[in-house]
C-alpha cells in the first residue's frame, strides 16, 4: 500500500440540481466539506439526501449544477471513489455473506493492496506476506472499532450494531480522505447511537489516517452531537446551513422538522430530550 496523504479531501457542491422526470430532487444545492470537518446533511424524509448522497458517488448524476474536488472539476463514478481517497458506507449494511468479517474489512482495501488476497481467494500463486500485513490491518481496525472479538465470524451471526461497525472498518481500511455515511444511525437504538457518535467523532483527527466526513442522517441528535457544520434539505433545497447551534434555533428547520412526518428516534431541533 503506498502511504496515501491523509489531510481530507475539500470537495464542494456548486448549484447542484437533479430531476427524476418532473420531479425535482435537489435544486439550487451548494455545500462544503473542507479537509478534515465532519459536515452533516440532514431533513425530512423525501428532503433530497439520498439523491444528494448518490450524487457525490455517482450512483446520480446531476441534472445542472458542478462539483469540486480540492478545487478541481469532479465527476464522480462509482468504481472510481476508492482511487481517489473517497469511501461509504450504505444506509443497510451490505457485507459478503459468504466471508469471514475480517475478510469483508480486507476487501475494502484498495485495489493494489487487494491484490495479493483477490489472487488468494481465487486460489492464484499470491504473496503470503501481503496477504497477511493486510489481515493485520484488518485486525487493527477491527480492534480500533470495538470489535475485534469477531473477526473470524460470519457476519449473518452477528448483531446489527457491530455489522455496522465492521462496515465502517471495511470503508476504513482504503485509507479514505473524504468518507461518505449514509444514514449510519438507522437501526440503531439509543445506547448504539451514542457510541457510534464517538467513533464518528474520532475519525477526522485518526492516526492511520484523518479525512473529511460527509454524513447524510435522519437522526437529529447524532448530527447535532459529531458535526461541525449542518446543512439542511427540506423538498430538494438547502433551508438552513450553519454550526449545530445556528442550524437548532432556525424557526425554518424546526418547521420543516415539525410539519413533516418525524421518525422514532429523531427528535426535532429544540426538542433537547434524546430518544
Ligand atoms: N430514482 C428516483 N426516481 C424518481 N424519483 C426519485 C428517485 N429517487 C428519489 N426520488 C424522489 O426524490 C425525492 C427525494 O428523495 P430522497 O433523496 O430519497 O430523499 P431522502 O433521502 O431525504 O428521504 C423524493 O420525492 C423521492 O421520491
Ligand atoms: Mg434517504
Amino acid at each position: 500500500m503506498s502511504p496515501p496523504p491523509t489531510d481530507g479531501i475539500d470537495l464542494a457542491l456548486q448549484h447542484v440540481g437533479v430531476r427524476f422526470g418532473g420531479l425535482v430532487a435537489l435544486d439550487d444545492v451548494s455545500l462544503r466539506v473542507p479537509p478534515g470537518r465532519i459536515v452533516g446533511v440532514i431533513g425530512p424524509n423525501g428532503a433530497g439526501k439520498t439523491t444528494l448522497f448518490n450524487v457525490v458517488c455517482g450512483f446520480v448524476p446531476p441534472t445542472s449544477g458542478a462539483l469540486t474536488l480540492d478545487g478541481r472539476p469532479f465527476r464522480p463514478r462509482p468504481h472510481r471513489l476508492t482511487r481517489l481517497g473517497i469511501a461509504r458506507t450504505l444506509q443497510g449494511v451490505g457485507l459478503f455473506p459468504g466471508l469471514s468479517v475480517v475478510e469483508n474489512v480486507m476487501a475494502g482495501a484498495s485495489h493494489a493492496a487487494r491484490a495479493g488476497f483477490a489472487a488468494a481467494l481465487f486460489g492464484l500463486p499470491r504473496s503470503d506476506r501481503d496477504e497477511r500485513r493486510l489481515r493485520d490491518v484488518a485486525h487493527d481496525l477491527l480492534a480500533e472499532l470495538g470489535v475485534a472479538e469477531h473477526a473470524a465470524a460470519a457476519p449473518a451471526a452477528l448483531p446489527y450494531a457491530v455489522r455496522k461497525r465492521v462496515a465502517l472498518a471495511r470503508a476504513l481500511i482504503a485509507r479514505p480522505r473524504l468518507l461518505l455515511l449514509d444514514e449510519p444511525a438507522g437501526g440503531l437504538s439509543a445506547e448504539d447511537i451514542t457510541e457510534l457518535g464517538e467513533l464518528v467523532t474520532a475519525l477526522p483527527g485518526r492516526a492511520g489516517g484523518a479525512c473529511s466526513i460527509m454524513l447524510v442522517e435522519h437522526h437529529m441528535d447524532l448530527v447535532m452531537s459529531v458535526c461541525h457544520e449542518i446543512v439542511v434539505l427540506d423538498f430538494g433545497r438547502v433551508i438552513a446551513a450553519g454550526t449545530p447551534e445556528q442550524v437548532r434555533d432556525d424557526p425554518l428547520v424546526t418547521e420543516a422538522y415539525l410539519g413533516a412526518d418525524v421518525p422514532a428516534g429523531a427528535a426535532a431541533p429544540g426538542a433537547g430530550a434524546s430518544s
